[in-house]
């Protein structure tokens, strides 16, 4: 659908968990509390939800979390969406710690975008990121997908002190193989753990001094880039590209295409505000999909044209844990 500001929402986020297998500092703290097994939304309510979307004019649905794959039954909920009339792309955004083996399935069923978490190449420094092990097994699943012909992006929040000195290494990733390797500057959160994010205008310099030649993507490809936060940089000797999304821009605003449904059914209009609607009360208090529809096209038409989150503007806003919204 249309909104107020002439931009078409045709692209939702949904967080289908709040949980996940690691603990990233800069997205939810080591005892986090988990919304309720009774306030998460059933796999069957979110279906419903999305088929309401799609109605609407969704037809882009990106599966997030918390980490998505650690749902049971979250593939055949995937099948599921992917089989509502509208719904044309389902993507995936994971840390890629559970991806390898299901790689083959999801690419019978379409889902060959998928925008994976890699902060750093050290073992060590992942698990003082994450608080885990398993490096290894997010490698593996990159290189498996790669190998099966899936579109990977990679996301990287830089860290001053803590990865800081891996980016060329990182970015380096982009020569030789397809992908994009993005850099996300950090969000404020209420529990980044006393990271301090590295500005990206910072990494960029970074990347610019080791790649002279760098140039906007547009010079390689007239194919058009989608509506993401991300600007994208490449070489022409690159396979990939390399991309850089700051966090606090509002350059994006004006052509937005997205909302985001939380896996407590709260739906967002925009990262940077906390206005919304709870569908889930309207499921549960026996709403009829029209009334559903309605209530989410009321929403959709208050999307705000644009966030007040520039420094400026002296009203930062502070997000609670990423883990609920799903980045
Ligand atoms: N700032 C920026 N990106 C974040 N993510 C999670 N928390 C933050 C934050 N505070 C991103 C990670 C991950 C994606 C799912 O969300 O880069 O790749
Ligand atoms: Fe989990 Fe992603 Fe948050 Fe890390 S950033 S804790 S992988 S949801």
């Amino acid at each position: 659908m249309i909104d107020a500001f002439a931009r078409k929402i045709d692209y939702m986020r949904l967080s289908i968990t709040d949980r996940c297998n690691l603990r990233c500092k800069y997205c939810m703290p080591e005892d986090v509390e988990c919304i309720s097994h009774d306030n998460v939304l059933r796999l069957e309510e979110m279906h419903r939800l999305c088929a309401i979307m799609a109605k609407l004019g969704v037809k882009t649905i990106r599966l997030t979390g918390g980490e998505p794959l650690v749902r049971k039954g979250w593939l055949d909920f995937a099948r599921g969406i992917k089989g509502i009339e509208g719904v044309e792309n389902i993507t995936l955004t994971t840390n890629g710690i559970l991806l390898e083996e299901h790689l083959e399935e999801l690419k019978e069923l379409g889902i060959t975008k998928l925008n994976i978490s890699l902060d750093t190449l050290n073992e060590g420094i992942y698990e003082k990121i994450t608080g885990s092990n398993a490096l290894a097994d997010v490698l593996e699943s990159i290189t498996t997908a790669l190998y099966i012909g899936m579109k990977v992006k990679i996301n990287c929040v830089p860290l001053a002190g803590i990865n800081d000195h891996e980016i060329i290494q990182i970015a380096q990733m982009a020569e030789t193989l397809p992908i994009d390797v993005r850099f996300i500057e950090m969000m404020p959160t209420e529990v980044n753990g006393g990271l301090v994010p590295m500005p990206i205008a910072d990494v960029m310099e970074m990347i610019k001094a080791h790649y002279p030649d760098l140039k906007d993507d547009s010079h390689f490809t007239t194919l058009p880039r989608g509506f993401g936060p991300a600007k994208y940089y490449k070489t022409t000797e690159m396979e990939g590209s390399i991309g850089f999304i700051a966090s606090i821009s509002d350059i994006f605003c004006s052509t937005c295409n997205r909302i985001r449904l939380s896996s407590d059914g709260f739906l967002t209009l925009c990262l940077h505000h906390r206005r919304g609607v709870d569908l889930k009360e309207l499921l549960r208090g026996g709403a009829s999909d029209a009334e559903i529809e309605e209530a989410v096209k009321v929403a959709i038409m208050a999307k705000p044209e644009k966030h007040h989150m520039k420094a400026e503007d002296g009203k930062e806003v502070n997000l609670k844990h990423m883990s609920r919204i799903g980045g």
